[in-house]
């Protein structure tokens, strides 16, 4: 009887998955980048998005002209009506897991807002399921597309807190290393991030460079998600990210070209 048993050959089959000695022959390869040439950038719900057209049509601008230049995966955060959310559905008792996918549909409210104002160039707002499968079909036919920021947690977010740990700056880092992508930009109203905020002490001081371990030792407020600063030294690809003045007309190209014109967060370790 034994003869007639088809064996499926895998070097994992007879051993645990959770012993990274036995399972890093296979595993321990750095994962191939699906799509090196594209260029994501996290367009700051609160930052951009809410200030309205005064914000928004000068990057609309910049971003249209970036066309012919880069192809883009824009994702937008959610902005203030995710807060009224959070405070609607914390008064409410809801558990974090239903509350996530709320702001996640707000961030894409944004995305929609952004890419009808880009739709006259072909670009079209995605769904969470096109990012994940279909970008280079998409991509094929248009050199930008817009998605929702936010990782598509939904339901299994982790019951740490009572707001969502995982928002829009660590989606974007997540696709944006899990597709190997070239760079990161994200696009705040600030120029970069400061020693403390600064829209609450003038005295603050931009870094213009540093690393998310020093970030995560800084006490106070950032204008990035505290969580982006666990994922990033985790990354395969990124190497580094940087946050940028929205509201300068310029920047947002400045940094699609590798200049330095914001704070550069690195992954590991400052290079001195
Ligand atoms: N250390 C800091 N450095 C710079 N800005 C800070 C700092 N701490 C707080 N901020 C504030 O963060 C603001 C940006 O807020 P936030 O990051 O929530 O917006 P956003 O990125 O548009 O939101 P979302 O992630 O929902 O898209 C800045 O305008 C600034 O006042
Ligand atoms: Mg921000």
């Amino acid at each position: 009887m034994t003869n007639t048993i088809k064996h499926v050959a895998s070097p994992l089959a007879r051993q645990t998955l959770l012993d990274s000695e036995l399972t890093r022959p296979v595993a321990g390869r750095n994962p191939i980048r699906l799509l090196p040439w594209l260029q994501v950038i996290k367009i700051g719900g609160r930052a951009i998005m809410d200030r309205g057209a005064q914000a928004i049509l000068p990057v609309v601008e910049e971003l249209r002209k970036l066309l012919p230049e880069h192809r883009l995966l824009i994702l937008t955060g959610a902005g203030v009506r995710a807060r009224h959310l959070y405070g609607v559905g914390l008064d409410l008792g809801l558990p974090v897991g239903a509350l996530a996918p709320l702001a996640a549909s707000e961030a894409g409210q944004n995305g929609h807002i952004l890419a009808s104002m880009l739709a006259p160039d072909g670009v079209s707002y995605v769904e969470h399921p096109t990012v994940a499968n279909q970008l280079s079909i998409h991509f094929g036919a248009a050199r930008a597309l817009v998605g929702s920021a936010f990782p598509p947690y939904h339901h299994h977010e982790f019951p740490t807190s009572r707001l969502p740990t995982h928002r829009a700056d660590v989606g974007a880092f997540l696709v944006a290393d899990a597709l190997g992508a070239a760079g990161l930009t994200i696009v705040e109203d600030v120029d970069g991030v400061f020693d403390a905020d600064p829209a609450v002490n003038p005295e603050a001081k931009l870094i213009k460079e540093t690393s998310a371990a020093e970030l995560a030792a800084l006490k106070g407020p950032l204008p990035i998600d505290r969580a982006l600063l666990d994922v990033m030294p985790n990354a395969r690809h990124l190497q580094r990210v940087q946050v940028v003045n929205g509201l300068v007309p310029g920047r947002i190209t400045a940094a699609l070209r590798g200049e330095h014109v914001g704070t550069v967060v690195h992954a590991g370790a400052t290079p001195r």
